[in-house]
């Protein structure tokens, strides 16, 4: 399989709008130093390296994003106060810190009773597996600070700051590679509430900031963003893209930061090893994949590389509350609305503060896993076809409050078929069977069709084409199950 990117289509992350992390940077674009630090970039994002980074993220298709720190132990609750109740800013539980503004020498307190015994890598890494994902990618570091990794530039880690006392990204990233699952890490750094000041707010950001909820206004760290960069940040993806093997680090909330910092981070990624892809929220657009926003489904197909992100209820961190697991049926819509797409799924769970996944959002993804023992040829290194849908179903993904808000019914109809292709196949995908055996694909008549089988059946169908499109019949025996998909084999011409 080829994959096309063109130097224009690097600047195709301008086509997402901003998402609920804010500004994309402080540099301006067609400045002579934008021009510069791009002239310099451009060769690094397109190298063979790269490129064959390119390659395995899009072979892979369907990860595992994982948020997991300090605040897991807190389940979304300081003080008997729930994230909903007071305070300003994202009510995901990860950022309970600056919901409730909790001073640092106080939020440090929980580094202290930060002992996870129930947290098993190996069992993690099965869950992933079991699942159908090809990756996982965890916070080595979210926006409180505190890493999980060791870390000779900042005492607060896992190992030398907490009772645990072990290398979390070290004892992920082995079983990861035993598993044969890709491994990368999560990094906020540009927003650290502990060590990162004002998140350069103050030197490049506006007069009247618009995004007054990100940094740490309650009790900022009295330095310099530039020197948290220097001597934090920075080092710390050094050590990370150094110590670990990496296929991705994914970098957040960019906030006002200047270009030459996003360029420093991905040049230092670079020279570690330029097969680890960095996403666009290194800022400035310094990055190997887009991000159409959090728990955002674009509305069109992208041919470049790109990587929706979503939770498996409505928080990245774990919330003790919150109930509102996406059934099986709502994740396959996910995995396959985006892939239809030409995106990536990185579809997030948030494991308790004793290292526990939420045995809901396990038994959900584990159904999803075995839908893709059938039909993974349907999703895992495929591209976008001519259109990504045919059918009733328009249902929109606007960002994680939207999902939380809006009633969404996943009953699909039986004349909605989602499209991918890999080779000479086109995959038809359905989330319905219908009440007979007889199907009709629209979108399928101008194809040179050689043959069409049901994955997971050996045995080819009866089909013809007529003026409304290909009807199909279908097996008489469907295995139980969610839809089903298949595979049309085309003639070259
Ligand atoms: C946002 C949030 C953060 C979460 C991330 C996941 O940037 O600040 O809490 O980690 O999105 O996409």
């Amino acid at each position: 399989m080829k994959l096309s990117i063109t130097l224009t289509t690097f600047f195709f992350f301008l086509h997402f709008s901003l998402s609920a992390t804010g500004p994309w940077g402080s540099g301006v674009p067609g400045s002579p130093e934008m021009l510069e630090l791009e002239a310099k970039w451009r060769p690094m994002a397109s190298s063979p390296g790269k490129m064959r980074g390119h390659q395995r993220f899009n072979e892979h298709k369907y990860g595992m994003f994982i948020h997991w720190g300090l605040y897991s132990q807190l389940g979304g609750i300081y003080k008997g106060k729930k994230m909903e109740e007071g305070g300003i800013g994202p009510r995901v539980a990860e950022w309970i810190m600056r919901n409730k503004e909790i001073p640092r020498a106080e939020y440090a307190k929980l580094a202290e009773t930060f002992n996870p015994t129930g947290f098993n890598a190996q069992e993690w890494v099965a869950v992933a597996k079991a699942a159908g994902m090809k990756y996982m990618v965890i916070t080595s570091k979210h926006h409180d600070g505190f890493a999980l990794f060791d870390s000779e530039v900042s005492n607060f880690n896992a190992v030398d700051g907490s009772p645990f006392g072990r290398d979390i990204i070290r004892e992920l990233e082995t079983a990861c590679k035993n598993a044969g699952i890709a491994f990368g890490v999560y990094y906020s750094h540009a927003l650290d509430w502990r060590d990162g000041g004002d998140s350069g707010i103050k030197d490049y950001g506006p007069e009247k900031p618009k995004k007054k909820v990100f940094a740490n206004y309650f009790d900022p760290a009295p330095i310099k963003f530039d020197d948290y960069i220097a001597n934090k940040a920075l080092p710390q993806v050094k050590e990370l893209v150094n110590n670990y093997e990496l296929c991705e680090i994914w970098l957040d909330t960019p906030i006002y930061i200047p270009a030459r910092h996003s360029f420093a981070f991905y040049q230092t990624i670079y020279d570690a090893n330029p097969e680890i892809l960095v996403n666009q929220r290194i800022g400035n657009h310094f990055g190997d994949f887009g991000i159409p926003g959090d728990n955002v489904i674009p509305d069109q197909i992208n041919k470049d590389a790109w990587e929706c992100v979503a939770t498996t209820n409505n928080s990245w961190g774990y919330k003790s509350y919150d109930d509102d697991w996406k059934k099986p049926i709502e994740i396959l819509y996910w995995l396959i609305a985006n892939v239809s797409k030409g995106g990536n799924l990185l579809l997030n769970v948030g494991p308790d503060g004793m290292g526990i996944m939420p045995p809901q959002a396990v038994a959900n993804l584990r159904t999803v896993g075995e839908w893709l023992d059938v039909n993974g040829e349907a999703i895992y290194g495929t591209q976008p076809w001519r259109i990504d849908h045919e059918g009733n179903s328009a249902l929109k993904m606007g960002g994680t409050e939207h999902r939380r808000k809006a009633k969404l019914d996943f009953n699909f109809g039986s004349d909605d078929f989602w499209f991918t292709t890999k080779g000479d196949k086109l995959y038809a995908i359905a989330l319905a069977r219908p009440e007979g055996r007889k199907i009709l694909i629209k979108s399928l008549n101008d194809e040179p069709i050689r043959k069409i089988r049901m994955l997971g059946q050996r045995l080819y169908l009866n089909w013809k084409k007529t003026d409304a499109g290909v009807e199909i019949e279908l097996p008489a025996f469907l295995a139980a199950g969610v839809g089903y998909a298949l595979e049309v084999s085309l003639a070259d011409d």
